[in-house]
């Protein structure tokens, strides 16, 4: 009897201990240490190259590194560089992508665009002609300008002023395209632009598909600094609603899809790897831009250019992984971050 007595007060000692762990806030010191710790980890890492795809993406400074952490209660915790504005590429995606979800409903996105990870490049025209679906989900380039063609406009400049605006409720400031960034991937888009045919060849393009490119190229070329995507961010941990402007921009219902997407295709082809190592759903751009967000409680943003083959930023992966880790903040219980 004493025995078991002992047990039960030694398992209940565990299980207290094991909550009060799970449980324990992070405190504003402990979001800038892991913010400093991880931004002085990794400044000087060298692997991975600029995109140059986009030939002006190259001439962006390589070294630029930012860290930025901002609370679903808008608490910001930074290190690096806050300020360059850098394209959005295809961080922009899961936002557009919540533009319909909120003016035509989850189902619109699931039918009409998909939900499907490729496990593929996220430009690639395989995916396309291999899914039935098509334009497979709304994080490859294939759906990303499906999910532009789908918003309901009356004209090509209502069309993208509502997709620009919707952004703006996201970063809670006004934002510019970077014309060069416009003007340079738009003369080099024969990729974009054969993918755009094929959708609409394949009744998968919901408006004439060069207004589609035009205005998904301009998505793309919106220029943004690593406060400006943490916020974005912070806007999905606190179910939708901007902690700045308090303006909700995604019902609290369509958070998780959205969220959903994001973890099983964010990070394309290495959506697999992106998840074993960091257990977030996120999203990144060839800018260099990565947001990753923990729900209900922050987001994480990072800028810096070089890029891993699969066209994701080698120093964002690597400090969002380690403050994924340290914080011990995957969805499925803390990853092993690297
Ligand atoms: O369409 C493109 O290729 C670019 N505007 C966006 C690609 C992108 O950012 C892929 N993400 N890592």
């Amino acid at each position: 009897m004493i025995v078991k007595a002992i047990q039960g007060y030694l398992s209940a000692a565990l299980l207290t201990a094991s909550v009060a762990t799970v449980a324990a806030p992070i405190s504003p010191a402990d979001y800038q240490r892991v913010v400093d710790e991880a931004y002085a980890q990794f400044k000087d890492e060298k692997g991975g190259a600029n995109a140059d795809y986009i030939p002006i993406l190259a001439t962006v400074p390589s070294e630029m590194f930012g860290v930025v952490i901002i609370t679903r209660d808008g608490e910001v915790y930074s290190a690096g560089e806050l300020d360059y504005e850098f394209s959005i590429q295809s961080v922009s995606k899961p936002f557009t992508a919540s533009l319909i979800m909120q003016q035509q409903g989850p189902r619109a996105v699931r039918e009409k665009i998909g939900v499907e990870p490729t496990g593929m490049a996220f430009n690639s025209k395989m995916a396309l002609e291999i899914y039935e679906g098509r334009s497979v989900n709304p994080l490859v380039n294939a759906g990303a300008i499906a999910a532009v063609s789908l918003v309901e406009a009356s004209s090509e400049k209502d069309r993208w002023q509502q997709v620009l605006s919707n952004i703006e409720d996201y970063t809670a400031r006004d934002l510019t395209v970077l014309e060069e960034v416009y003007d340079s991937e738009y003369e080099t888009a024969w990729g974009n632009r054969a993918i755009a045919n094929l959708l609409f060849n394949y009744g998968r393009l919901y408006s004439e598909p060069e207004e589609a490119l035009r205005v998904y190229t301009r998505q793309c070329s919106i220029g943004i600094n690593t406060l400006d995507l943490a916020m974005m961010g912070a806007t999905l941990a606190n179910e939708g609603v901007n902690p700045k402007t308090g303006k909700r921009v995604l019902d609290r219902e369509h958070v998780p899809e959205l969220l959903a997407i994001m973890a099983t295709a964010g990070f394309y082809d290495e959506s697999g790897e992106w998840m074993y190592s960091a257990g977030l759903p996120a999203k990144t751009g060839v800018g260099g831009g990565i947001v990753a967000v923990v729900p209900g409680k922050f987001a994480i943003a990072t800028f810096s250019p070089p890029l891993n083959p699969a066209g994701n930023s080698v120093r964002g992966l690597k400090a969002i992984g380690y403050i994924s880790s340290t914080l011990g903040v995957g969805l499925y219980g803390p990853n092993a971050g690297e």
